[in-house]
């Protein structure tokens, strides 16, 4: 082991020698790591060229709950002190949260072990410093299963992919919002109810909201943007509107005119008319055609379209929640950094070379779907179509519902830039025949 200014270097273990993890947190993914790492002890051993053994399990508090199968010396509510002991070459986080974690996989790193988690809230605020300190290491920085769980949406990014041009990413990567909104459509169960389900099924966060707020969807996005787009993108960098304020009457509505309601990830390159890229990462719920293949994806399932230039569209489907998932993404990666700790060498890692800049989301363009209630009377039509045409918005469709003295207007865009959009719905809302504007829902994957 030689100690640098930034970190310290290991040497490799040798064929056949012991990897010792410490596993930091056991709920709903850690308890499933510990479970399929201990049942297939040999396999691993094979897969990876030597034991695989955990050596220490950090939990909050140890007596709080059972822990099956866990032997009572392992368990400890030291973690910094289980990822500073000698015997520990591998360290695996499913703790959550960030400031916390990120010290510990800091310290980690560090001190030249290599790192799994499947903390995407982390990865996505702290990206640049843990790359940094695992470069200053040389050992692995690895977090497959941050995003959509069991699908290996970032190796397919940072090697298959890795020759390719990506221009589009889109999908659905938050397990806990598909669910809610799935039943909300298919079993007509209130927004609350399927919320405590997902819960009761471990899908959702420790605070769920971070689900139906779409943050953790934007985590998600910042990670495959950065990936896709040799780009830094921050969570911070991810305009972002959850699911909370979709209603029973929105999904009847999009269920009438033949959409399903999403909540879509989309990660964009973008090109100017000066032909200058940049790049977009947004989380809204989008209205998705019957017809198109993400609007069957139900359940806590997960799904993502790449678009690149030579591959072409790629689809990739799964299980993007729960700890059985999640635990088959965390331990593909444990057998990854443990081969490179026995044989040495590194896996890839994050190359922001490209460096693009960021596009608000107002420059993105979009479809708006616009419900509104409306008096019923001549000339409400000219006027509405008046704030279109005067921005040079065409509109794609209007339907009408005959109330009494109130109607019902649907309206649909075509495609025109999200600040247009957003500044018509304003316009709108203002004038004195506009009684409500409902809903705006984005149209499209
Ligand atoms: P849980 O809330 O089920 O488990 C968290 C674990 O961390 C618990 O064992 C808890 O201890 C322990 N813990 C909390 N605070 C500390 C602390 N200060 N020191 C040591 N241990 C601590 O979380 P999940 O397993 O659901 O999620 C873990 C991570 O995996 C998160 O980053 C999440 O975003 C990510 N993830 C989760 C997925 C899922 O479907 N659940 C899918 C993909 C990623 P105790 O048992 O004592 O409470
Ligand atoms: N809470 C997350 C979800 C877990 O519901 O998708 C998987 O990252």
């Amino acid at each position: 082991m030689a100690a640098t200014t930034q970190g310290t270097i290991r040497t490799a273990k040798g064929e056949g020698e012991t990897v010792g993890i410490a596993l930091l947190g056991f709920g709903t993914v850690g308890a499933e790591v510990f479970r399929l790492l201990g049942e297939n002890a040999d396999a691993f051993a094979h897969r990876i060229g030597g034991p695989a053994e955990i050596r220490g399990v950090a939990v909050s508090n140890v007596g709080k709950k059972p822990r099956p199968g866990v032997p009572q010396e392992l368990l400890t509510d030291d973690a910094r002190a289980l990822v500073a002991r000698d015997d520990i070459d591998l360290v695996v986080e499913v703790i959550g949260g960030i400031d916390y974690p990120r010290k510990l996989v800091l310290a980690a790193l560090r001190a030249g072990k290599s790192v799994v988690t499947a903390n995407k809230a982390l990865v996505a605020a702290h990206a640049d410093e843990l790359a940094e300190a695992a470069d200053a290491s040389n050992v692995d920085l690895y977090f497959e299963a941050a995003v959509a769980a069991a699908i290996p949406v970032v190796g397919m990014l940072r090697r298959s992919l890795a020759g390719d041009q990506i221009q589009r990413i889109s999908g659905i990567v938050n397990g806990t919002t598909n669910f809610i909104l799935d039943a909300m459509e298919s079993t007509g169960a209130s927004y609350e109810e399927a919320l405590a389900e997902a819960t009761r099924l471990g899908y959702a966060e420790a605070d769920p909201t971070a689900d139906v707020e779409g943050h953790d969807a934007a985590s998600k996005a910042a990670i495959m943007a950065s990936l896709g787009f040799h780009t830094r993108v921050k969570f911070e960098d991810v305009h972002c509107e959850g699911i909370t304020n979709i209603t029973a009457e929105d999904i009847e509505a999009a269920e009438q005119a033949g959409y399903s309601i999403k909540l879509l990830a989309i990660c964009e390159r973008i090109t100017d008319k000066e032909g200058k890229e940049a790049v977009n990462a947004r989380v809204h719920p989008t209205l998705v055609a019957k017809s198109h293949p993400l609007a069957s994806v139900s359940e806590s399932y997960n799904a993502i379209f790449v678009e690149a230039e030579a591959a072409g569209s790629l689809m990739f489907y799964g299980n993007g929640a729960g700890g059985n998932p999640t635990a088959s993404a965390v331990l593909g990666d444990v057998v990854g950094a443990a081969r490179n700790i026995i044989h040495g060498g590194r896996a890839p890692g994050e190359n922001t070379y490209a460096n693009l800049p960021i596009a608000s989301f107002g420059e993105v363009r979009t479809r708006y779907h616009i419900d509104m209630t409306v008096n019923d009377r001549i000339g409400v039509l000219a006027e509405i179509a008046n704030a279109f045409s005067t921005n040079n918005v065409s509109l794609r469709t209007v339907r009408q519902e005959d109330g009494d003295d109130e109607a019902r207007l649907v309206i649909v865009t075509h495609s025109a830039q999200e600040q247009l959009l957003a500044d018509i719905v304003d316009q709108l809302g203002a004038l004195p025949d506009v009684l409500a504007v409902n809903s705006v829902i984005r149209l499209g994957s």
